[in-house]
């Protein structure tokens, strides 16, 4: 088999060439390079390394057509061979913060990090907390996205959901925030080319 770098695009080919992508051809991606997608953007950044992100990979048709129900009836969740939802569990996460403690620390160094961390979140809401981890899921649907195009598969980031219809489809637990729904596969459709605001209108210089 060809090695799987061989055939990806640069980080400027996957920005340059990524669409929101709304029909999909029915062509199902191979477990190994769902896994291989998954793997590299799991190397995303996350504040203190806590990794609050969970990922549920929906590929059954009975199941995508009840989650397209729960995303306002958006074609593109049936459409795609594969569905994505990205979500956060701030429980799981400060549950186990040692899981994401480097193993260079010393045992001494764990424990005062993982009291740290605990202490620094007990003054937060449940909706500071999900917040938080909602945000930190859109740095990992960016890595995926990009990613995904540099193996030649398409994506539409999605926040058109009804969060409760998502969990109850999925059965996630009702303290996970979800953060999108990522539909991926091969386009059948071109997508439209980029309209952006010039760099003038969002970067200033000092
Ligand atoms: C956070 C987020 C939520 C979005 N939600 C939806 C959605 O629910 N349905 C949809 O069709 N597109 C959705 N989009 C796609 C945007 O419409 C699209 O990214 C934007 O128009 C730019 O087009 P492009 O992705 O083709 O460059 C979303 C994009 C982002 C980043």
């Amino acid at each position: 088999m060809e090695a799987l770098s061989e055939r990806t695009l640069s980080v400027k080919d996957a920005v340059l060439t990524r669409r929101s992508i709304r029909k999909f051809k029915p062509d199902p991606i191979p477990r190994e390079r769902l896994e291989e997608i998954l793997s590299l953007a799991l190397k995303a950044p996350s504040s203190n390394n806590l990794q609050p992100w969970r990922v549920v990979v929906i590929q059954n048709a009975e199941v995508k057509e009840r989650l397209r129900e729960a995303a306002n009836n958006q074609a593109q969740v049936s459409s795609a061979p594969a569905v994505l939802v990205i979500y956060s569990d701030m429980k799981d996460t400060l549950e186990h913060v040692e899981e994401v403690l480097h193993p260079g620390f010393s045992e001494e160094q764990k424990q005062a990090r993982a009291a740290s961390f605990r202490k620094a979140w007990e003054g937060q809401s449940d909706e500071e907390r999900e917040n938080w981890g909602k945000a930190q899921g859109f740095i990992l649907l960016g890595f995926l996205m990009l990613i995904a195009r540099s193996f030649g598969y398409d994506t539409v980031p999605m926040g058109g959901f009804n969060a409760a219809r998502v969990k109850e489809v999925l059965g996630l637990p009702s303290h996970v925030a979800i953060t999108a729904l990522l539909p991926m596969g091969v386009a059948d459709e071109a997508g439209y080319e980029h309209h952006r605001h010039p760099l003038g209108r969002v970067v200033q210089w000092q």
